[in-house]
């Protein structure tokens, strides 16, 4: 089939780790098994527009903007990303690119944007794959998205589907693989099923360790092999919890995942501190209101200083009552995005 040009649009959530992908070995390998859940607001949209080359190129032929406005400082991301995933695409070359992209949250704001906007790149070429083999089963250009995606962001691997993605394999879970992400096949209560996710803004600035840096800092550091065995440990633990919809465990698991997030970075060498004073701050609020109220908040953290704060759905009137009167003071400009557990990417 020969496809000299089209179009082809999609929008893909970011998503929130619950057990961390943190470290990993050659070709975006996870060093241990994660588990998330699919956000629904927070997305990036990607049109991608593609016209066949007179012949084959030698460098890939792309242009990239955000938000309607060329990037260049995108391109070497996007450059690498398509030599590692070429040897899966071979048409890369014989098409010329533009790579429209925008996000739903503010650039830079702390939010993974890699997640959705590698998930969203992968699916579009995942599309123009379609074109050329149209035989090909819906699982399977999932399951090949969500490994191209991989290949540009670790965690992107898990924002191809919803609602709850677990990548990585671990003995307790049938289908599980190093290589993409699976929807979690096993019981999973209601309780959890519309599980809301507040992101709190706290620092809105430039990153001060890239994930790259971040996932090497595990090779040769002292508690890598306890920490990966620990991630193994609490996805078994999760399969009874989220079965029986045992909240309190679930939150002990959760909270104790971000801690060790940072314990690692804070015990590698070189070393780093990615909480800022008023992360803090909301963490303590977090524990004082889940003691006087009553209810199941609590929170996640990303390699940053925000804060994600979950609740279940049947509590929401009240946390984000609290997260207005208490929380957004702590939040730059007091920005929090309120968003829930979504299925996953879409095309429009
Ligand atoms: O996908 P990467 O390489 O940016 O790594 C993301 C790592 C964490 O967000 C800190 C944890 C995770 O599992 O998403």
């Amino acid at each position: 089939i020969d496809v000299p040009s089209g179009k082809t649009t999609y929008k893909s959530p970011s998503n929130i780790a619950l057990v961390k992908y943190w470290g990993k070995k050659a070709n975006q390998i996870p060093a241990n098994p994660s588990i998330s859940f699919t956000l629904n607001e927070c997305a990036t949209v990607t049109t991608l527009t593609y016209s066949k080359l007179e012949k084959e190129s030698k460098a890939f032929s792309f242009e990239v903007s955000l938000e309607g406005k060329k990037e260049e400082g995108f391109k070497p991301k996007i450059n690498t990303f398509f030599k590692r995933v070429y040897e899966y695409l071979p048409f890369l070359r014989e098409y010329h690119f533009e790579i429209e992209t925008s996000n739903s949250f503010p650039h830079s704001s702390g939010i993974a944007s890699s997640a959705s906007g590698m998930s969203a790149l992968a699916l579009c070429l995942m599309d123009i794959e379609k074109s050329l083999n149209p035989d090909m089963t819906v699982e399977f250009f999932n399951q090949k998205a969500s490994f191209l995606a991989r290949l540009g962001s670790g965690s992107a691997a898990r924002s191809i589907k919803g609602s709850l993605v677990q990548w990585g394999e671990h003995a307790g879970i049938k289908g599980s693989s190093n290589l993409f992400g699976i929807e979690y096949p096993h019981k999973v209560h209601p309780v959890f099923q519309n599980y809301c996710d507040t992101i709190l803004l706290v620092d809105k600035g430039q990153k001060q360790v890239s994930s790259t840096v971040g996932h090497d800092l595990m090779h040769g550091h002292p508690f890598a092999q306890q920490r990966f065995s620990q991630a193994h440990e609490n996805l078994s633990k999760l399969e009874s919890i989220f079965a029986s919809g045992d909240i309190k465990n679930f939150i002990a698991i959760v909270e104790s995942e971000a801690l060790t997030l940072h314990a690692m970075m804070m015990t590698s060498q070189p070393y780093f501190i990615l909480m800022k004073p008023n992360t803090l701050e909301i963490i303590n609020k977090i524990w004082a209101f889940r003691e006087s109220s009553k209810t199941h908040v609590c929170f996640t953290l990303d390699a940053g200083a925000n804060v994600h704060v979950l609740y279940p759905e049947n509590e929401k009137a009240q946390v984000q009552q609290f997260i207005k009167d208490d929380l957004a003071s702590f939040c730059q400009n007091r920005q929090f995005i309120h968003d829930f557990i979504g299925n996953g990417a879409r095309k429009i």
